[in-house]
């Protein structure tokens, strides 16, 4: 129906939301615009990771079908998201002999030095799902990113791998699968929030991006580009909603009620100090009173879990790491008023607040970060792109789920 135009469709499957989107893409200048958009709540993950098959399943064909119908056109297949505490990331290396007798890297060689790096041992039942290359090493020399046609005697590749327990990957194709769509491919959530939120010059020196979802946070680390780090971890703003519920001793919906329109965060030294009259607030309909300050606390205690999980983090694996390109806050949960000042003094390093950029026909929304780069697959994705001969892991693990699960 539109001639020049691909039409991709993204689905974003997460612990509190299936989001939709149908966009098309123009073929000659890559633009994208949204023309439809299904979010449907859902109790069917638990941690990012699908407990109740059929549950996700009716929430993602209930999503696809209204982003359908606002889109006037029926889709067969998408681009998804996976998620959960068990996806985790390692750096691995492969080295190689050059084969030719000139000594020119070939693009055989590339592919062994990457089937190398990616040929890590595992524990049962979890596998690579990817790997993003970060430089080649020829001879000795570090930092190279087109190693082909070069001379030199070894050659080494260094890749960040991820990695995935393969019931999560296997569920996640089931769901969508019997959803009745097909899987054109599967980009975890925190990259996919990276794409659409994160500037080329940030990912060139070094930026930090954290996606806090309901139940999830994720964090992904560029540097000169490339990605070196994915961490996810337990902890969302659902705990915090979780803990308003149970410190106010009220229902689920009133506190998450209370929480988008009360809850803030403060910086050390910005906390109002001076008791007033208007320092509690009252939910009439629940015959609900609080103070401020009880509710303060809460949210405090909670974000300052998330913050100290960061910490580790950058403490542990990023020591050396001066990251100028700052921290990036995305996902629903980045929608907490006073976070990014919050992180800037927490962690002092420049901070925003992500959304997804430049795609036409969706608003500027935290919580569609993931979605919104879903839409945006893996394109202009480092600055480095890999030999067709060198296709990693990730398409080969996938398509082996296809054939189990395709009729
Ligand atoms: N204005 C707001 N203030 C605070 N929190 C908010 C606000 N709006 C949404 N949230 C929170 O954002 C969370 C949903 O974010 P998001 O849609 O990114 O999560 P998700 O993708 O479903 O979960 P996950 O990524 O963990 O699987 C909810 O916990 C919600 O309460
Ligand atoms: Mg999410």
């Amino acid at each position: 129906m539109f001639m020049g135009y691909h039409i991709i469709t993204a689905l974003d499957i997460g612990s509190s939301f299936i989001k939709a989107l149908i966009a098309r893409e123009d073929k000659k200048d890559s633009k994208i615009e949204v023309l439809g958009k299904g979010i449907v709540a859902c109790g069917g993950l638990r941690k990012g990771e699908i407990l109740h098959l059929e549950e996700v399943t009716s929430a993602i064909a209930k999503s696809v079908n209204l982003a359908q119908e606002e889109a006037g056109q029926k889709v067969k297949s998408c681009v998804c998201n996976i998620n959960g505490s068990h996806l985790f990331s390692t750096l691995s290396q492969g080295l190689v002999s050059v084969s030719r007798a000139d000594q020119r890297i070939s693009p055989d060689d590339v592919a062994r030095a990457l089937h190398q790096a990616e040929n890590i041992t595992l524990p049962s039942n979890k596998e690579v799902l990817e790997s993003f290359p970060i430089d080649f090493i020829v001879d000795g020399e570090k930092g190279i990113k087109q190693p082909q046609g070069l001379k030199g005697n070894r050659l080494e590749v260094r890749t960040l791998l991820l990695c995935i327990f393969s019931p999560v990957l296997e569920n996640l194709t089931k769901a969508v699968l019997n959803a009745g769509l097909k899987i054109d491919d599967i980009i975890p959530s925190a990259i996919a929030a990276a794409r659409s939120c994160l500037t080329n010059k940030e990912e060139e020196l070094g930026v930090l991006l954290v996606d806090i979802g309901s139940a999830t946070t994720g964090m992904v680390v560029f540097e000169e580009g490339n990605l070196i780090d994915y961490e996810v971890f337990p902890i969302g703003s659902a705990n915090i909603t979780n803990d308003i519920a149970l410190g106010l001793r009220t229902d689920i919906v009133t506190a998450e009620r209370i929480k988008k329109e009360y809850a803030r965060i403060f910086s050390k030294g910005k906390k109002p100090k001076k008791k007033s009259a208007s320092d509690k607030i009252q939910i009439p309909d629940k015959s609900l009173v609080f103070s401020k300050r009880e509710l303060r606390d809460i949210v405090e205690s909670r974000v300052s879990d998330i913050f100290t999980e960061i910490q580790k983090v950058l403490k542990k694996k990023l020591s050396q790491k001066l990251l100028p390109g700052g921290i990036v806050l995305t996902g629903g949960g980045a929608k907490l008023p006073g976070l990014e000042d919050y992180a800037r003094q927490n962690l002092k390093l420049p901070s925003r607040i992500g959304v997804p950029k430049g795609i036409e026909g969706l608003e500027e929304d935290p919580s569609l970060s993931v979605v919104a780069g879903l839409l945006r697959g893996k394109s202009g994705f480092m600055g480095w792109e890999a030999p067709e001969e060198a296709d990693t892991g990730f398409f080969r693990k996938i398509g082996n789920i296809f054939r189990i699960f395709l009729p």
